[in-house]
């Protein structure tokens, strides 16, 4: 397993939809284990496939020790809504609060192609609804007002110039980074 790149915010890649995954070979399962490598190594609780520069219909999400792979997944119902605070791996060091639903029920496939479905609330509801705006080229700082928005991305023009070539190389100073911060892991998706 190896860790990979994340691409940050600018990558043309996080704004692309994903293609459906049709193939469940050895190269997917290498990938779905780089993610979780990766995931880990960021202190994030989500990965989406763009984010390390695939256009495939995938994600993973660990909320708590329980880690989900999710392939071509769709959102089948939603209710209720709640504010909370987010971040993201390919926009470091900024938060904003996104109102998502509190509950989701999601159908995908596993690694393998079986299908299933899962019933989410709480952080894994938030986790899911925003991995899966990553396959469709959405990020969370597109559901602040104005204001917060133009806030967030001077924030995040004053962050840019450490990640050159719009690629962010994963090291433990992250995870240190992430404490020092003041942010908890569980915000990061
Ligand atoms: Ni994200």
């Amino acid at each position: 397993m190896s860790i990979l790149d994340i691409q940050v915010l600018g990558s043309p890649v996080l704004r692309t939809e994903t293609v459906p995954v049709k193939d469940f070979d050895e190269e997917l399962q290498r990938l779905i284990d780089d993610m979780f490598e990766t995931m880990y190594a960021a202190e994030g609780i989500g990965l989406a496939a763009p984010q390390v520069g695939h256009t495939a219909s995938l994600a993973i999400v660990d909320v708590e020790k329980n880690p989900y792979v999710l392939i071509n997944p769709e959102i089948v119902t939603a209710e209720g809504h709640d504010r909370a605070e987010e971040g993201c791996l390919s926009i470091p060091d900024v938060y904003g609060e996104v109102e998502r639903a509190t509950r989701v029920h999601v159908r995908a496939l596993d690694r393998h192609g079986q299908p299933f479905e899962i019933d989410a609330t709480g952080l894994l509801a938030r986790a899911v609804q925003h991995e899966i705006d990553h396959l469709h080229g959405k990020l969370f700082i597109d559901y602040l007002s104005f204001l917060k928005r133009r806030a967030a991305l001077a924030k995040w023009e004053s962050s840019k110039p450490k990640y050159p070539a719009l690629v962010r190389r994963v090291s433990t100073l992250d995870a240190q980074h992430v404490v020092e911060s003041g942010h908890s892991e569980d915000e990061v998706l």
